[in-house]
C-alpha cells in the first residue's frame, strides 16, 4: 500500500506559523502530492488541498467535524457546542436555523442597514483627518448586523462588542498576547449573548419572530429540546461575529480598488455585472480563512492511501483557490475570470465547499457578497478619498491575513 508522504520534521507547528497560508501548498510542491502528513499541534495531521481533495472532505460519510477543531480555536472564534462541531441530523436542522435567516428580503434588509450606516459614517469621516477603514467597517458591521438581528447594542457598548468580536476572529490562530485576548473576549461576548436569549426567552426583550435573535432562542434541535443558554449564545455570536468579519474582505476590496484602477472604472461602467465578478475575485485572491478541519470517521481507502479513524484532517481553502490546475495564473488579480468561470462548489472556497443546507459551508456566503457589493459601491460613488503613503503589506504567516495599515483613508468627501 502506497504511503501519505510524510513531511520531514517530526513537529511541522513552527513551520506552519512561518509560513502560514502557504504551509500546505509548499509541501504539496515539494512531495508532488496534493495529500501529506504531518505532526501539527502534537497530532498527526493530514494536510490536503485541490479540488478532488476537496470533495472527498465533504463526503461526510467518511468525515465528521465532532472533535475536529483545535481546542485553541473552539476557546476563541467558535465557542462550545455550535454548528461548527456538529453531525448528522442535528448538525442539519440547526443549518436549517441558520438558512431560514438569509432569505433575500432578510439579506436586503441588513444591506439596507448597513448601507445608512456607511452613510452616517461618511459624514465622521469628512471631519477626520486619517481614517482607518478596516477599524470604521468594523463599527458600521457591527451596528447594522445588531439591529438586523434584534440585538440591543446601547451606544456606550458599540466599541466594546465591536473589539472582542474582532478580538474573536484575529486570535485562534495566534500565538502569545493576540491568541491570549481572544478568550476573555469570547466569555465577555458569550455572557452578554447569554443574557440576551434570556431576555427573548422571558420576555423582557420584544424581539420579532423572524429575527435571528428570535429563532436562534426559540429553536429546537431533533431531540425536541431549546438550545441550551449557553449554546444559544454561541449560535447568537455565530451570526454576529463573521458578519462583523467581512471587514476583512471589504477592506481587501478597497485595497483591489486602490491597486487595480481599472477595476473602480469597470465597476463605474456596470456592463456584464461586474461587481459579481470583482467581489468574487477579492475572495479568491486574498487570503482569508485559511483551511478547516475534520476527522475520520472509520477506517477507509483513498487511491491506496490509508485513512485511519480519528486521524485529522485538515483542507487548504487559500491553497485550492490559488490551485494552478483550476485558475490560470492564480496570483493574478483578474476578475474577468469569473465571467466565464465554470467552477463548482469544490474548486473554488474562501468560505468551504460542497452544499449550504445540508453540509458545512457557511451560511453566510450570500450576506458576505452583498456586503461587499454595498461597501464597493459606497467607496466608488458616494465618496472621494485619497489613499496616504501606509504599509499596504500583506503578510502570509499573520493569520488572518490584513493590509499592515489596515487601509489608512485621508481627505474624506461626501458625493453623489
Ligand atoms: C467574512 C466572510 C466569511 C468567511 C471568510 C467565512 C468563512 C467560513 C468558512 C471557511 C466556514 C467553514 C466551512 C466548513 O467548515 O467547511 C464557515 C462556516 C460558517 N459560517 Fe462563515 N464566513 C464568512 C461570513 C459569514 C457570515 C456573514 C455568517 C453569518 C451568518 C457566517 C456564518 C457561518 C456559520 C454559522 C458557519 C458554520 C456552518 C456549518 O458548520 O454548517 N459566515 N464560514
Amino acid at each position: 500500500m502506497p504511503q501519505i508522504p510524510r513531511d520531514r520534521w517530526p513537529e511541522s507547528t513552527p513551520a506552519l506559523l512561518i509560513e502560514g497560508y502557504r504551509f500546505i501548498s509548499n509541501r504539496c510542491r515539494r512531495y508532488r502530492s496534493d495529500i501529506f502528513e504531518a505532526r501539527l499541534l502534537l497530532r498527526k495531521t493530514i494536510c490536503m488541498k485541490g479540488e478532488e481533495a476537496s470533495r472527498l472532505f465533504y463526503d461526510t460519510e467518511r468525515f465528521q467535524r465532532k472533535g475536529a477543531a483545535p481546542m485553541r480555536v473552539k476557546n476563541t472564534l467558535f465557542g462550545w457546542g455550535g454548528i461548527q462541531g456538529l453531525d448528522g441530523e442535528t448538525h442539519r436542522s440547526r443549518k436549517q436555523m441558520f438558512m431560514s435567516l438569509m432569505t433575500p428580503k432578510a439579506i436586503r434588509r441588513l444591506v439596507d442597514l448597513t448601507a445608512a450606516q456607511w452613510s452616517k459614517a461618511i459624514g465622521k469621516w469628512e471631519n477626520m483627518g486619517r481614517v482607518v477603514l478596516f477599524d470604521e467597517v468594523n463599527e458600521i458591521l457591527s451596528r447594522a448586523v445588531c439591529t438586523w438581528a434584534g440585538v440591543p447594542l446601547e451606544e456606550s457598548q458599540v466599541g466594546l462588542r465591536t473589539n472582542d468580536f474582532v478580538k474573536l476572529i484575529e486570535s485562534p490562530a495566534a500565538v502569545g498576547p493576540r491568541h491570549w485576548r481572544g478568550i476573555p473576549a469570547r466569555v465577555r461576548s458569550e455572557k452578554w449573548a447569554a443574557a440576551i436569549i434570556q431576555d427573548v426567552r422571558s420576555g423582557r426583550l420584544d424581539a420579532s419572530e423572524g429575527s435571528a435573535v428570535y429563532v436562534i432562542a426559540m429553536h429546537r434541535d431533533p431531540d425536541g429540546k431549546m438550545l441550551s443558554r449557553h449554546t444559544a449564545a454561541v449560535e447568537l455570536l455565530n451570526v454576529l461575529r463573521p458578519t462583523v468579519a467581512v471587514s476583512r474582505f471589504i477592506t481587501f476590496a478597497a485595497l483591489a480598488l486602490h491597486e487595480y484602477p481599472e477595476c473602480r472604472r469597470k465597476l463605474l461602467e456596470d456592463k456584464d455585472d461586474y461587481a459579481e465578478l470583482f467581489v468574487q475575485e477579492v475572495r479568491r485572491f486574498y487570503p482569508f480563512f485559511p483551511a478547516v478541519a475534520a476527522r475520520v470517521r472509520h477506517d477507509f481507502e483513498w487511491k491506496g492511501y490509508r485513512f485511519p479513524k480519528g486521524r485529522r484532517v485538515i483542507l487548504d481553502l487559500y491553497g485550492t483557490d490559488h490551485d494552478p490546475l483550476v485558475w490560470e495564473n492564480p496570483h493574478e488579480f483578474r476578475p474577468e475570470r469569473f465571467g466565464m468561470w465554470e467552477g463548482n462548489a469544490y474548486n473554488f472556497i474562501p468560505q468551504g465547499g460542497s452544499d449550504h443546507f445540508t453540509n458545512h459551508r457557511c451560511p453566510g456566503e450570500w450576506v458576505t457578497k452583498e456586503l461587499m457589493k454595498t461597501a464597493v459601491s459606497m467607496l466608488n460613488t458616494s465618496m472621494e478619498y485619497e489613499v496616504p503613503r501606509q504599509n499596504l503589506k500583506i503578510s502570509l504567516s499573520r493569520m488572518p491575513a490584513i493590509p499592515k495599515s489596515r487601509f489608512v483613508v485621508s481627505g474624506v468627501k461626501r458625493i453623489g
